[in-house]
């Protein structure tokens, strides 16, 4: 099968609790790739395009709001699969329910009923991978 690319995003959260390698440890022990790479305070633009399906949803303003509280790491990782393999490998969306050996049961400490503090973004498709990845690395 073809090697795909996914977008993956250490949020702020992660950043700020030092979790950048463990991330990146994690994603090349499982062997993948990571092909770029770059730390950056997002804008409001980026996010509103990057969060387009969750635009007018209750959460769209926590969420942006907290994508901008701090740097963000964007890497774009490619090998088999890699999609879906990451999204496995973060765990459920809200950190209470992440299963321990996951990336956000291990690493998230800001859970609680802050959902969007969960370490790790991950495309959820080969279109929002497509759509992402050209989003944060125009130059790729
Ligand atoms: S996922 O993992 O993308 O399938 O999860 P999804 O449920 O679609 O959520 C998309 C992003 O929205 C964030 N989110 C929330 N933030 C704050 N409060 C609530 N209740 C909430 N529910 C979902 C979630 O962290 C996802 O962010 P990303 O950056 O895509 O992981």
């Amino acid at each position: 099968m073809a090697a795909e690319r996914t977008l993956v995003l250490v949020k702020p959260d992660g950043v700020r609790h030092r979790q950048i390698g463990e991330v990146l440890r994690r994603i090349e022990t499982k062997g993948y790739d990571v092909v770029a790479l770059q730390m950056l305070v997002p804008t409001p633009e980026l996010l509103e395009k990057h969060y387009e399906e969750h635009v007018g949803k209750s959460f769209y303003g926590v969420l942006v709001e907290f994508m901008m509280s701090g740097p963000v790491v964007a890497a774009v990782v490619e090998g088999e699969q890699v999609i879906p393999a990451f999204r496995s490998l973060a765990g459920a969306t809200d950190p209470i329910k992440a299963a321990p050996g996951s990336i956000r049961g291990d690493l998230a400490r800001d859970w609680g009923t802050k959902v969007q503090q969960n370490v790790v973004h991950g495309s959820d498709s080969p279109e929002s991978a497509a759509r992402e990845i050209a989003l944060w690395f125009p130059s790729l």
